[in-house]
């Protein structure tokens, strides 16, 4: 015997039945956006590492510990992307797309890799959805990517999940907070690798996980306690415009993005029934990252979405659906000259939008049966030599067994009239 495979550790994959949620979750996700103008980028798996590295942040754990970087046959460093808003950026600029029509509006959707501790909800190759909106800076394009977000969520059936919003402010307030917590913080005691997070982004340690830190963090001071009135008002904009799209939402004064591109607005949703990998999606604005990138001085804002953890949401809440590999119509032929004449029966079908099989193979009629069960065929229809000889074969209709006449020739009007598809 030679050698079985597996896949790397870590990964998540989807094949049938379930990757027909995959599908269906990228659909729902994908339709406010595209309702909001949100336009397809598809971009590289893998950049230049400093797209990353400058772009995510050296302090953060994505860039610090997580990245698959590696070199390619010319000695370049390469990394496969942790996260989607960084290579957009690098495309905009690139391809001078910030020098059109701004807002810049687009989607993408694919794989991330992170090499993270796999546990439930957490993977190294994993699934996301986002967008990004370039350019312009208006808390009603804050709340407009929040809400596509939350419309993504609702249309795919979730209902038990929470909005939480924060705000990191201008630079201006964040300068202020930030002194104030160095100081904070030079005042604690804490070991050396902490205190070099911290002196790379002081706001990390509210993102800590150990209690003892989060017990110091308690009471540090809070970023929104320092946002000046520009930035205070632009908050209370976006609250506010949420509330009158009734998308319900606490304030997190704790928020802190994994990412260090975060400015102003930040949200992030959590889902009731995931455990300890509750986050299904999180975004904010991001003033500074389009210069840093190297670009001019724009702001953007966008969310990214763990489609892995929508699935399970999905599951868990009960509204993944199960029936959506079914078939309109599985044609069984039995003998040669009725495999022909079903063959272009079930092409024809198809040319009008119906979802149809043959029984491959030489099957038997009650093997060929049990797979229309399997199949979640809705019409079965039988040709024989009877049929072909005569032209006319009984459909019949799986849910309850009844059967009708119909001339093969006139197939597809027969399936028009009958189709009780969802
Ligand atoms: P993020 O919060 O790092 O943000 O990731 C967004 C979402 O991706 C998370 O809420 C989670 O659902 C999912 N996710 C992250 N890591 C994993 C993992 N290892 N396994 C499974 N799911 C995961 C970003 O990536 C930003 N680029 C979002 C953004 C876009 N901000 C502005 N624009």
């Amino acid at each position: 015997m030679s050698q079985k495979y597996q896949a790397p550790k870590g990964v998540s994959e989807y094949f049938p039945p379930r990757s027909s949620i995959f599908e269906l979750a990228i659909e729902h996700l994908k339709r406010p956006a595209l309702a909001a103008g949100y336009q397809l980028m598809e971009l590289p798996i893998f950049e230049d590492t400093e797209v990353f590295s400058r772009g995510v942040g050296e302090s953060t754990d994505v860039v610090s510990k997580e990245m698959y970087t590696f070199e390619d046959r010319g000695g370049r460093s390469l990394t496969l992307r942790p996260e989607g808003t960084a290579g957009v950026m690098r495309a905009v600029i690139e391809h001078n797309l910030d020098r059109g029509q701004l807002p810049l509006k687009v989607f993408y959707t694919g794989p991330f890799f992170r090499a993270e501790r796999p546990q439930a909800g957490r993977y190294r190759q994993f699934f996301q959805f986002g967008i990004e909106a370039i350019g312009v800076e208006d808390p009603y394009l804050d709340a407009e990517v929040i809400s596509v977000a939350w419309h993504g969520y609702r249309s795919l059936g979730l209902k038990n999940f929470t909005l939480k919003v924060g705000s990191l402010g201008d630079a201006p307030s964040r300068t202020a907070h930030r002194n104030e917590l160095v100081k904070y913080i030079s005042s604690l005691k804490l070991d050396e690798e902490t205190k070099n997070r911290a002196a790379k982004n002081p706001l990390r340690l509210f993102d800590d996980k150990r209690p003892e830190i989060k017990v110091l963090m308690a009471k540090a001071p809070l970023l929104l306690d320092y946002l000046n009135e520009k930035s205070k008002e632009n908050f209370e904009s976006v609250q506010e415009i949420l509330s009158n799209q009734k998308i319900e939402f606490v304030v997190d004064p704790m928020m802190v993005r994994g990412l260090d591109y975060y400015t102003g607005t930040t949200f992030e949703f959590d889902h009731g029934d995931l455990g300890a990998q509750s986050g299904i999606g999180g975004g904010g604005r991001y003033d500074g990252l389009m210069e840093t990138l190297g670009g001019q001085s724009l702001s953007g804002i966008g969310f990214g979405l763990g489609v892995d953890r929508i699935i399970l949401a999905m599951e868990a809440e009960g509204v993944a659906p199960t029936n959506r590999n079914y078939l309109d119509l599985f044609v069984i032929p039995l003998g040669e000259s009725a495999k022909s004449i079903g063959y272009s029966i079930v092409e024809s079908v198809r040319k009008s939008g119906f979802v149809a099989d043959l029984a491959f193979g030489e099957r038997s009629l009650k093997g060929a049966m049990k797979a229309a069960d399997h199949r979640m065929a809705h019409y079965v229809l039988v040709i024989g030599d009877d049929e072909v000889g005569s032209g006319t074969a009984q459909l019949k209709k799986m849910s309850d067994g009844s059967t009708s006449s119909v001339t093969l020739t006139s197939l597809v009007d027969a399936l028009k009239k009958l189709s009780t598809r969802p």
